[in-house]
């Protein structure tokens, strides 16, 4: 093998991650690790802090109500929307299936999604009893807007694409998704779960009309998600959980509703959630997340690099794909070479990435997938390469 040119991060912040020591760590895009921050500032939260949010006259409850509501600011901010258009939820698969189920759809029944969403950008619009159209993609696995542009009719009441892929990384060229989708009166929801942990989001910049997106991909808490969305369309939309903190009044006659976002999210909230996700939100504020892209890009083109230097690797998705690079080796089931990877100190995932459809697409049953993050460096590489060359080893 010819060793692949080493590429020394620029970040390190590894130290901060107590839960990777000894470990290589490549399945961020599954749930990402957790910095000492943000754990931090969750045991603070329940040992020194606690109360409730939203109800308490004390206090305690008060300060903890302004620290959850500043948690939302901050989410609105790190995607610069207004905070009053923010909604919690439990991540961004129940954020998805609110916009669904809530929206009314105007007489427009079809949802144009692409061959390679994550099942929770997929299953929510059959559930809410769309007809489903899928945008395919081009020769290098990105989402082909030639093609949703012919698909895209006034039947469409929805485009709902990955801003960038759980599998093969592709960035969505958002701002033109947008164009096309309101030339023909429809909305755009962009999933971010991927594109928040890894680069700038401006949803006024990208044009869309709703960006999800969960915690825990974004070095915060499991357990809580957003949905953003414009004002005026959160207002078009009904609740779905009744219960405490999204009424105005309630009498056995009949009840009345906060305003968004307080609307949707009805009962106690996930408070130290909130608050974990803050930190998360600051911690990769204070790095930057051009940074984290730039960082996480340099460490793709090595991986891609040194896997093909190993030779008998296929590669899925594009050269410059976001923090994620998927693949097989030739012969072996993705499973096996996890397993093998797992014995050698190496942590991938492997499987269909709650993406069956792309897997058809691409006429595999599973890939592999390295996935990083911030304080991913050059030793993962290079632990990953050794156990692919073991896998190699081991299946002749
Ligand atoms: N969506 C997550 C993944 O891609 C769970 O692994």
């Amino acid at each position: 093998m010819n060793a692949p040119t080493r590429i020394k991060s620029a970040l390190s912040v590894r130290g901060q991650f107590p839960a990777i020591e000894g470990w290589h760590y490549l399945d961020s895009a599954a749930t990402a690790q957790k910095p000492q921050p943000v754990i931090d500032a969750m045991i603070t939260a329940y040992a020194r802090d606690y109360a409730t949010v939203h109800r308490g006259v004390y206090q305690r409850s008060s300060e903890m109500t302004g620290r959850y509501e500043a948690a939302r600011a901050a989410a609105a901010k790190l995607i610069v929307g207004q905070t009053d258009e923010l909604v919690f939820t439990r991540g961004a698969t129940e954020a998805i299936n609110l916009l669904a189920r809530q929206m009314p759809k105007d007489g427009r029944n079809r949802v144009l999604l692409s061959a390679l969403e994550h099942h929770s950008n997929i299953v929510p619009w059959q559930l809410a009893g769309y007809d489903v159209d899928v945008c395919p993609l081009t020769a290098d696995c990105r989402i082909d807007l030639d093609a949703a542009e012919a698909m895209l009719t006034d039947e469409h009441r929805f485009v709902a694409f990955a801003h960038v892929s759980n599998v093969l990384g592709s960035i969505l060229d958002a701002a033109r998704a947008a164009g096309i989708a309101h030339a023909e009166g429809a909305m755009l929801l962009l999933d971010g779960c991927q594109a928040v942990p890894r680069l700038p989001v401006d949803v006024a910049e990208l044009g869309c009309d709703f960006y999800a997106f969960s915690g825990h991909k974004l070095y915060g808490p499991t357990g809580i998600g957003c949905l953003w969305g414009r004002a005026k369309l959160l207002e078009r939309m009904p609740p779905w959980q009744g219960g405490g903190a999204m009424i105005d009044s309630v009498r056995f006659e009949g009840s009345t509703y906060l305003p968004a976002p307080q609307r949707f999210e009805a009962g106690t909230p996930h408070i130290v959630g909130g608050i974990g996700l803050h930190a998360a939100i600051d911690w990769v504020q204070t790095l930057g997340l051009d940074a984290i892209h730039a960082h996480e890009a340099t460490l793709v083109a090595e991986c891609r690099a040194a896997l093909q230097a190993v030779g008998g690797v296929t590669l899925y998705g594009p050269e410059d794909s976001a923090g994620i690079v998927s693949f097989n080796v030739d012969g072996v089931h993705a499973h096996d070479t996890a397993t093998i990877l797992d014995d050698a100190g190496v942590a991938v995932r492997a499987g269909h990435h709650c993406a069956q459809p792309l897997m058809e697409l691409l006429g595999v049953p599973a890939t592999a997938r390295a996935s990083f993050a911030a304080h991913s460096d050059s030793s993962d590489i290079e632990a990953l390469v050794r156990g692919i060359e073991q896998v190699k080893r081991i299946f002749g």
